[in-house]
């Protein structure tokens, strides 16, 4: 059984994670600052290093004779990375870069893999339907733009300082612990809280805009599948169903599964708001023999189920 280090593990993807290499027989240590983690997300038996993603030393005592790190640390906001350009890219960029660094010498002198959370934010406005991996990127906002720089770095990582690294392109990534109580959360997470409570949903313009929504679950079998195969290279891979949902039809979708219905509140559409962001499983496929399995309705049943209170 191996030791990881997993950044943000308090937050609401990597808190699946570490239960999951927990449930798999593996040790974990976390470092997180609870900026956007909780500390009720911590699996109990996960050792937590409470600390910035981009401070050398915490890092390198985090990452003390792992066998390998899952990086999902970040400032995980479009609108944040908006208001906060420098702060953002400190942890969003240099998080990473200073988690590669480390992971040069984690493994008892050695370098260790890292598994690393990009994002589609990464391909902008690319009009590209569905967009795989070599579409054009064209960020447009801070977030995506360090997203892509941390894509750059993995490569250098492997190349100069032989860190295998391998970078997961997220697109909308659903369920349970997705907090929404943060104004920069999930469509989905908001949803299911104002749906629980019986209250009308906002929709920004027609609601005809389209998201590839991928379920927690799905997204930690990937994660840990690419640490598992002992992973050489930097690699980049779209995290992504192929399918698309539009937010009006999510809205019907939740409310057929609670049982009744709600009011809509309509606003104006969002300036910059993309129209449709669809990825091309292809390549993780093949790679990993393997699409994601959870449908929607299954996805969303589990999401509602666990809506905080
Ligand atoms: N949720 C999505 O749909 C989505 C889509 C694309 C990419 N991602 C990426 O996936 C990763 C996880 O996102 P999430 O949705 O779980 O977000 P989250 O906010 O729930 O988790 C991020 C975690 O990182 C921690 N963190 C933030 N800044 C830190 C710092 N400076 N030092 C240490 N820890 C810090 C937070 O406390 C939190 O626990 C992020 O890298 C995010 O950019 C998420």
């Amino acid at each position: 059984m191996a030791h990881y280090l997993v950044t943000g593990g308090c937050g609401f993807i990597g808190s699946h994670l570490a239960d999951r290499l927990l449930a798999d027989g593996h040790r974990v240590t976390i470092l997180d600052d609870l900026s956007t983690g909780r500390l009720e997300n911590k699996p109990a038996a996960a050792r937590l290093v409470v600390g910035d993603v981009a401070d050398a030393a915490a890092v390198r005592e985090a990452a003390d004779a792992v066998d390998g790190i899952f990086h999902l640390a970040a400032v995980a906001s479009v609108q944040r990375s908006k208001e906060a350009w420098s702060d953002t890219h400190r942890t969003n960029m240099m998080g990473t870069v200073t988690v590669f660094e480390a992971a040069r010498t984690a493994g008892a002198g050695a370098p260790v893999p890292v598994v690393y959370a990009s994002s589609a934010a990464v391909y902008g406005d690319n009009p590209v339907t569905p967009l795989g991996e070599d579409a054009e990127t064209r960020p447009l906002s801070a977030y995506g733009a360090d997203k892509l720089g941390c894509e750059l770095h993995g490569r250098v990582a492997w190349s100069i300082h032989g860190v295998p690294t391998v970078g997961f392109r997220f697109f909308n990534v659903y369920g349970p612990r997705q907090d929404p109580r943060s104004p920069y959360s999930g469509v989905i997470s908001i949803f299911a809280q104002r749906i629980a409570r019986g209250r009308d949903l906002d929709i920004h313009g027609d609601g005809e805009q389209v998201r590839d929504f991928v379920y927690v679950g799905d997204v930690v079998e990937f994660l840990a599948a690419a640490m598992e195969r002992r992973p050489r290279g930097a690699g980049i891979f779209n995290l992504c169903t192929g399918r698309p949902t539009s937010i009006a039809m999510l809205a019907s979708v939740l409310e057929e599964l609670a049982g009744y219905r709600v009011g809509r509140i309509h606003h104006p559409a969002r300036p910059g708001d993309i129209r449709v962001s669809i990825g091309d499983p292809a390549r993780l496929r093949a790679a990993f023999g393997m699409g994601c399995r959870t449908g929607l309705l299954d996805g969303l049943a589990a999401t509602l189920d666990r809506v905080p209170a």
